[in-house]
């Protein structure tokens, strides 16, 4: 199984958890690690023909990064509003994601009784 690891943090050299996650992905056999935040640069702009090209060669599609505010860091928002494009995700056509997996692995700072019910 071919796995898209895209890590969304918006400091990997400021980070512990995500970056020992990263650094552990990248020297994995059939894992593709991309650090979203150097791919998109300070604009947050990524090339969608290549970026949906990867997500057409991988089998499983994981989203890394920390919860900050119940939520994602905004490249990840960035990088979904511009590469699950209409005709592609989504709308007439756009089932060409369809049979891939989907995994979120997200890090936490708050304790672990912020997580019940
Ligand atoms: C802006 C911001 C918002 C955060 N919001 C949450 C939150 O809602 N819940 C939570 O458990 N931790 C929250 N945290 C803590 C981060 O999730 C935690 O610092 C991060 O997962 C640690 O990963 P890292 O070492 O890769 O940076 C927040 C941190 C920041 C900076």
């Amino acid at each position: 199984m071919k796995i898209l690891v895209l890590t969304a943090h918006p400091d990997l050299n400021k980070s512990r958890i995500n970056r020992s996650w990263f650094e552990a992905f990248a020297e994995t056999d059939d894992i593709t690690v991309l650090d979203l935040t150097r791919v998109g640069g300070p604009t947050m702009s990524f090339n969608v023909e290549e970026q949906q090209q990867l997500l057409l060669s991988h089998d499983r599609i994981v989203f890394q990064f920390p919860f900050y505010w119940y939520s994602a860091p905004p490249v990840l928002k960035a990088w979904q509003d511009q590469v699950l494009t209409y005709g592609f995700a989504y709308g007439p056509g756009g089932k060409k994601l369809v049979g891939r997996e989907l995994v979120l692995a997200i890090s936490t700072g708050g304790p672990e009784d912020s997580y019940h019910a």
